[in-house]
């Protein structure tokens, strides 16, 4: 990239990267303020970026073989992918602080629309190589807050700070349990060495933006209202209890009941899975995963046909301590903890079931837990 960099626009870039991530359990809850369970893996979007003496943001996105630019001043969103530097740049000035014109070369290794969050870490990556091109002095959490603000705002999508927070604040070997109200966040170790972490990528693109997802944040929000009128203290789904919810299902639309009794069941089994994970306990863990699946199947329904298959599948393979769906849904990866020494035979059995009923052919991605953004290389 470094040469790259040099021969397109003729000066020594800073180089910086930041991971996708995974989530291991708490699905959706990250927008109803409840808890999550994230961790960033190894493959990373990588940003190489230098000051060119201008008002102008020149993009060259490798991946997609485009180039686009636009004057730092500019505040509305535009079409496609340019919106995630767009908003990034119009966020890290919204205080105040201005900026200059950069060059910037993009390129990465995590494949869009798998539900592994390619679009966090871009906006992770470069507003962690604005930071720290311009001494901005903003925190890994506030950059986090300003990808998340641009993807609301510039792209569409109401979602949450999950993969924000995760590409920021990743470590290698752990897995992160972030209450995300508080935005307090502890290290969980996911020490399983005879395990590992592979995700099936059913290949079905996930469209999230403007659509069902969208939908099912304000499904919450609508749960939430019609509880604080006997609840006046409940703010979000993470403050009502099963008790509650039940008392009032009569008064409940069918289906926004469903909605909120999948994310107050998603809190109360994060906390016991991440119990479980203190204690060892993976088979504990991997029940929960799969009740996870099923309540965003069911109960939530953002799974598909193929996610589903892949889950029920994956519970006829030996070794496989659990599995669900990962990420928004509608299409993306399974994520699946499984045996070391049968993740070749898993991979082979899950690939062959999924081509003989789908016709497609899965990619399968063993993943390691890895560090959030970082400078990779200095100008
Ligand atoms: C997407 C969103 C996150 C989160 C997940 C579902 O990845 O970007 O904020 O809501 O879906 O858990």
């Amino acid at each position: 990239m470094r040469t790259e960099f040099v021969q397109r626009y003729g000066r020594e870039p800073l180089l910086v990267s930041a991971p996708g991530r995974i989530n291991f359990i708490g699905e959706h809850t990250d927008y109803n303020k409840g808890f999550v369970l994230p961790g960033a893996v190894d493959k990373r979007i990588y940003a190489a970026i230098a000051e060119n003496g201008t008002q102008t943001v020149n993009v060259f996105a490798r991946q997609f073989g485009e180039s686009v630019s636009f004057d730092v001043s500019e505040t509305a969103p535009r079409e496609g992918w340019i919106n995630y530097l767009l908003g990034v740049t119009y966020y890290v000035q919204q205080i105040g602080v201005k900026i200059k014109g950069v060059d910037v070369l993009i390129d990465g290794d995590i494949p869009v629309g798998a539900g592994m969050s390619s679009s966090a870490a871009l906006c992770s990556a470069y507003g962690f190589a604005l930071n720290e091109l311009f001494q901005l002095d903003y925190s890994r959490m506030e950059l986090a807050v300003i990808g998340q603000k641009t993807e609301n705002n510039f792209v569409g999508l109401q979602c949450g700070i999950m993969d924000q927070f995760a590409s920021l604040h990743g470590k290698t070997g752990f897995a992160m349990k972030l209450d995300c109200r508080s935005l307090e966040y502890e290290y969980v170790p996911f020490n399983f060495p005879e395990y590992k972490i592979v995700l099936v990528n059913t290949m079905v693109s996930h469209e999230l933006s403007g659509t069902e997802y969208n939908v099912r944040r304000q499904q919450c929000e609508e749960g939430v209202a019609l509880l604080q009128k006997y609840y006046p203290e409940i703010v979000s789904l993470r403050d009502v209890n099963y008790e509650q919810l039940t008392r009032h299902w009569q008064e409940f639309n069918a289906i926004v009941y469903d909605r909120c009794t999948y994310i107050v069941n998603e809190n109360q089994r994060l906390l016991a899975a991440c119990d479980a994970l203190r204690h060892g306990d993976l088979p504990g863990f991997g029940e929960m995963m799969y009740a996870s699946h099923k309540g965003l199947s069911k109960r939530y329904e953002v799974s598909c046909k193929e996610l589903d298959f892949l889950v029920e599948r994956s519970k006829t393979i030996k070794g496989v301590a659990g599995a669900r769906m990962m990420g928004g849904g509608f299409g993306g990866c399974t994520i699946n903890i499984v045996q070391a020494n049968g993740v070749d035979s898993f991979s082979k059995l899950i690939k062959d079931a999924y081509e003989k009923q789908f016709n497609i052919t899965p990619e399968i991605y063993v993943m390691q837990l890895e560090d959030g953004a970082g400078v990779v290389g200095s100008q």
